[in-house]
């Protein structure tokens, strides 16, 4: 079996624009244990308070995963991560130092033997805590391989029970891949008894073929993010190394834990919690990943789906059918159907997202899923105590500039604005700007339609930046104006509250 190390919350997370609050992470966390994976890295504990603290509350609702967080090889970091990941029925502490001679020159500027030391005392600090540690050796690709295979038999040595052989910077080909993989397994002492696992970037397109050519050459786990989101060019796709599995048994003889049917809602979930969505040709969960759009296509799947489909939509949970509540259902089919979106959701947040459900209903002839979707994700996007958005007024014309008047409050204290611009929400931008001071800069601005038709829902996703830092907000509202500016509301907000939580810890 090859185990499935999923890092959607850390490496994933890493990705521009992709931050997620605590309980965004905890809709992800739960539906990666529902689907399967059999590690879920839910952060870098030490990296701020909010990720200690999503770390340590993913540790606490995740029922069958092992949780694991990401640590660098010194003592207080090791520390730090142990008490975030202790309260986990499965925990685990994922540890690494870089190996290359590259990065120990210029970023660590230490020797072989300092970094061996380091891992080797950062392993044993781990195991004094917890049974289940990994080992990374970052940047391993370009490391030299008898140097590898060094660190990996002292890492094994110290306790490891699975090393990480990262690349890193993307760089590697997939003949190189297995090579090195398989002087590991043929070289390393211990090898066999603990579980060596692959990590790809996908600078070059190459992170699925990459990693499926080192569990060719004997790795047993697959490090990887749904849809693979992650820093740069991203990391393996979940989706498509578990399905290249599947698909192609005959090749890999082996398969992984996941549910494939459960695929298309952890997708989907991550597009809407993100707001990054997938293209369109996008392997396996992209919306024309089954669409047949050739006459030849169309004739020779009638007379037989194999000759040109070779897994099925429903293989990977794409469904028909995607009903329709409507003005008439009831708090109970609401509350069937939400959860059936895979999303947990507890008394209270049901009394709101039924009343907005039942406006929405007022507004709009068909409720779907997607719309169902947006209302929660509008919920969780929220931050306790921000500003609120109290009532706004636009005028516009052509040829001449616009006018939005902005109302807000936080703390009982109200204040408005006016600005103007090329067109109502530039000019509603302008306003905000105002209000917020001069050094916020709109980096992206993005309206979605979920559903079609003209009632349909406009869903906002913007991107701010202050000081080198980049917030994300949400917005979903049937008239764009008010989305938009929600959305930005909501990017402030989201930029105070994560200030204060990413003063680092040390
Ligand atoms: O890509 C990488 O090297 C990593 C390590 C920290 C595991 O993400
Ligand atoms: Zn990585």
């Amino acid at each position: 079996m090859i185990k499935i190390f999923d890092t959607t919350l850390r490496d994933g997370e890493q990705s521009p624009g992709c931050s997620m609050n605590l309980e965004e992470k905890l809709q992800i966390a739960r539906q990666l244990d529902k689907m399967g994976v059999d590690i879920i890295e839910a952060g870098f504990a030490c990296s701020s308070k909010g990720d200690f603290e999503s770390v340590s509350k993913v540790a606490e609702v995740v029922e069958n995963a092992t949780v694991a967080s990401l640590s660098r090889a010194t003592k207080k970091d090791i520390d730090i991560a142990w008490d975030a990941v202790k309260h986990a029925k499965h925990p685990m502490i994922h540890t690494f130092i870089a190996t290359s001679d590259i990065h120990l020159e210029y970023k660590l500027k230490i020797t072989r033997e300092e970094c061996k030391n380091m891992a080797i005392e950062a392993i044993k600090h781990a195991k004094s805590y917890c049974d289940q540690v990994e080992f990374s050796c970052e940047d391993a690709t370009r490391t030299d391989i008898d140097f590898l295979i060094e660190m990996v038999e002292a890492a094994i040595e110290a306790g490891a029970t699975n090393v990480n052989i990262p690349d890193t910077v993307g760089y590697t080909e997939p003949f190189e891949y297995y090579k090195m993989i398989k002087a590991l397994k043929d070289n390393v002492k211990g090898i066999d008894d603990i579980t060596l696992a692959v990590h790809c970037h996908n600078d070059l397109g190459m992170a699925t073929a990459n990693s499926l050519a080192g569990v060719m050459a004997g790795a047993n786990q697959i490090e990887c993010t749904i849809n693979g989101i992650g820093e740069r060019a991203g990391n393996t796709a979940m989706e498509e190394v578990v399905m290249a599995l599947e698909t192609r048994y005959d090749v890999y003889k082996d398969k992984t834990n996941i549910k494939t049917t459960e695929i298309a809602r952890a997708s989907s979930l991550v597009q809407t919690i993100t707001g990054v969505k997938v293209q369109p040709h996008k392997a396996i969960v992209g919306a024309n990943a089954f669409a047949h759009e050739s006459g030849i296509h169309q004739h020779g799947m009638l007379a037989n789906q194999q000759t040109y489909e070779i897994m099925t939509p429903e293989s990977v949970g794409f469904t028909k059918t995607n009903l329709v509540l409507g003005k008439h259902s009831g708090k109970h089919a609401l509350r069937d159907k939400i959860e059936e979106l895979g999303y947990t959701i507890s008394d209270e947040e049901l009394n709101i997202i039924f009343d907005k459900f039942k406006n929405l209903a007022d507004e709009k002839k068909e409720i779907f899923d997607e719309d169902i979707e947006a209302l929660m994700i509008g919920e969780m996007a929220k931050v306790e105590g921000g500003y609120k958005l109290l009532d706004y007024q636009t005028t516009t014309s052509e040829g001449k500039d616009s006018k939005t008047i902005i109302k807000v409050s936080k703390d009982d204290e109200e204040t408005e604005v006016v600005g103007s611009g090329r067109g109502p929400i530039d000019a509603a931008f302008d306003s905000l700007g105002k209000l917020f001071g001069g050094s916020i800069t709109l980096e992206d601005f993005k309206i979605n339609s979920v559903t079609k038709g003209r009632d349909a829902l406009g869903e906002t996703k913007i991107i701010i930046s202050k000081d080198g830092s980049k917030y994300s907000g949400k917005g979903l509202s049937n008239d764009i104006i008010k989305s938009s500016i929600d959305a930005y509301i909501n990017a402030v907000n989201h930029m105070e509250y994560f200030s204060e939580r990413r003063k680092e810890i040390i």
